[in-house]
C-alpha cells in the first residue's frame, strides 16, 4: 500500500495535535507536531536571552539548537527534545504560549524547521500537523485538513488541558493568547496560516475527538 502525506492545519486548540496523533497511530504512520518545535526554538531563545532582531544571534542559535522527538517507552508518550533533554512539559506552559508566533515569525527560523520538517516526512507515511503543512511544507500532501472551532470552546479545552498538567490559567487570558497567536500566524509574511485552496475544511466545534480521528481516516482512506 503506498504512504502518503497527511497534513493537519489551522487554528490554535482545534484538536489538531489529538486528532493527527491518533490518527497516526491508526495508520502505522509517524505523527511530527511541528508547532512543538517552534516551542523548543523559543524555549531556547528564552533560555539564551536571544534577541528577536539580532540575525547574528539567530543564526548563531539556530546552529546551536537542535529538535527531535522521542517516543518514551515507559510513559508511552512522544517527547520533544532540546538538545537532547526533554522539554516536552515545559514547552507546553503558558510563557511560551505567549511568545511562540512572535518567534514564528522570524524568517531563518521558518526555514530551519520547514527543511527539518521536509527531511522527516520525505519517505511520506508522517501525519504532521501545524500552520503551514499543506502550503509550504508539503503542498504536494495528498490529504489535506484545515481545522478550525469557536473561539470560546478552543479556550475551554485549553484551559483543561492546562489544569490536567497543573497549570490554573484564566480563561479570559487564554482567549487573549488563542486570538493574539492566530492573528500572528495568519498575517505574517513568510508562510502564513491559511487554508490551501485543494484543503478541505472541518470545524471541530462540536465534534469529539474520537469522530475527528474517524473524519481525518475516512479521507486519508480514499487517497491510499
Ligand atoms: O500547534 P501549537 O499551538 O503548539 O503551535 C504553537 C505555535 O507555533 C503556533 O501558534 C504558531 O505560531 C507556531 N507554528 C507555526 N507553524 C507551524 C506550527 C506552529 O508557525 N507549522
Amino acid at each position: 500500500m503506498s504512504k502518503i502525506i497527511i497534513a493537519i492545519d489551522g487554528y490554535s486548540s482545534c484538536g489538531k495535535s489529538t486528532t493527527a496523533k491518533a490518527v497516526a497511530a491508526r495508520m502505522g504512520y509517524a505523527y511530527i507536531d511541528t508547532g512543538a518545535m517552534y516551542r523548543a526554538v523559543s524555549l531556547y531563545f528564552h533560555q539564551n536571552s536571544v534577541s528577536h532582531t539580532d540575525p547574528k544571534a539567530i543564526a548563531t542559535a539556530l546552529e546551536n539548537l537542535h529538535v527531535s522527538f522521542n517516543f518514551n517507552e515507559k510513559t508511552g508518550r512522544n517527547e520533544t527534545c532540546l538538545n537532547g533533554l526533554n522539554v516536552e512539559d515545559e514547552i507546553r506552559k503558558m510563557y511560551i504560549s505567549n511568545m511562540v508566533s512572535e518567534v514564528s515569525t522570524i524568517v531563518e527560523v521558518r526555514r530551519a524547521m520547514v527543511a527539518q520538517q521536509q527531511r522527516m516526512g520525505r519517505k511520506r507515511g508522517v501525519v504532521m500537523d501545524g500552520r503551514d503543512i499543506g502550503t509550504k511544507v508539503f503542498p504536494d500532501a495528498e490529504v489535506k485538513v484545515f481545522m478550525t472551532a469557536d473561539t470560546f470552546i478552543r479556550a475551554k479545552r485549553r484551559q483543561v488541558e492546562l489544569l490536567e498538567k497543573g497549570e490554573l490559567v484564566n480563561l479570559d487570558d487564554i482567549v487573549r493568547n488563542l486570538e493574539k497567536r492566530d492573528h500572528i500566524d495568519s498575517t505574517r509574511s513568510e508562510s502564513p496560516l491559511t487554508q490551501a485552496a485543494d484543503a478541505i475544511l472541518l470545524d471541530t466545534s462540536f465534534m469529539m475527538i474520537d469522530e475527528q480521528v474517524e473524519w481525518v481516516v475516512e479521507l486519508a482512506d480514499r487517497h491510499i
